[in-house]
């Protein structure tokens, strides 16, 4: 039997660990610590949305979408958006939860902004036309116990393991010519591989670096 199964619940799907006692996983956009998150001023207080400088009618692309947070707080906020997720598990669980979110009297004008592509997005990001902003925000590995992940986000590391291919994928983002690539990191980490931000938003646990450029 394999560790891990997809299974439906009454509610939707969901990603079980046979090895672990925790909650399966299923994404739930209505769930109420979410809609805590985009009540919070429709989150245009978060930082991620002013790293992105999000506002209405924005073309926005979500390289690593995961658990579709980041993106669906995004979306509520009125940018366009288009997720890329290359595990194609967690893609169905995102699809499921998209789905469910278009019937939801309260999500579903959120929802219907954002188009979800799945595959590696190191490969369909020079195929797409080039966005507004580019959002990036891999699995980095945990350098300290106390930067390791926590609930739904810890099922899925341990699933998924390390981005490992995370430069390449940024710098992919900024060969677009895209003018605002927004890199989601751990704190204190660095990587000798990517070059240095134009600037960088520090919030208590992670720190947002902003590519400006574009074209020329
Ligand atoms: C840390 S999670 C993202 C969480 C997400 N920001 C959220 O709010 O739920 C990283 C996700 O990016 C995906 N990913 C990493 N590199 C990718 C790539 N090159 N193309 C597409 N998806 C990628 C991983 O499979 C994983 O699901």
């Amino acid at each position: 039997m394999s560790r891990y199964r997809l299974e439906r619940s009454a509610t939707g799907l969901r990603l079980a660990d046979g090895f672990s006692r925790q909650h399966p996983l299923e994404i739930d956009f209505g769930a109420p610590s979410f809609a805590h998150r985009l009540e919070r001023g429709g989150g245009r207080r978060e930082q991620l949305a002013r790293a992105a400088s999000a506002r209405p009618g924005q073309r926005l692309i979500d390289c690593t979408a995961g658990l579709g947070r980041d993106g669906f707080l995004m979306a509520s906020l009125g940018c366009e958006v288009t997720m890329i997720e290359r595990s194609t598990v967690v893609a169905q669980l995102l699809f499921d939860a998209l789905l469910r979110a278009k019937s939801h009297p309260e999500l579903a004008e959120t929802a219907q902004r954002i188009t979800l592509l799945t595959g590696d997005a190191r490969c369909i990001l020079p195929a797409l036309p080039v966005p507004d902003v580019i959002i990036v925000d891999p699995m980095f590995p945990a350098r300290r116990k106390r930067a390791m992940v926590k609930g739904e986000m810890q099922l899925l590391q341990r699933f998924l393991g390390t981005d490992e291919d995370a430069a390449v994928l940024v710098q992919t983002a900024i060969n677009t010519g895209c003018p605002r690539v927004v890199l989601k990191r751990p704190l204190h980490s660095g990587d000798d591989r990517l070059p240095p931000p134009s600037y960088s938003l520090r919030g208590t646990a992670v720190r947002y670096d902003v590519y400006v450029g574009g074209p020329g």
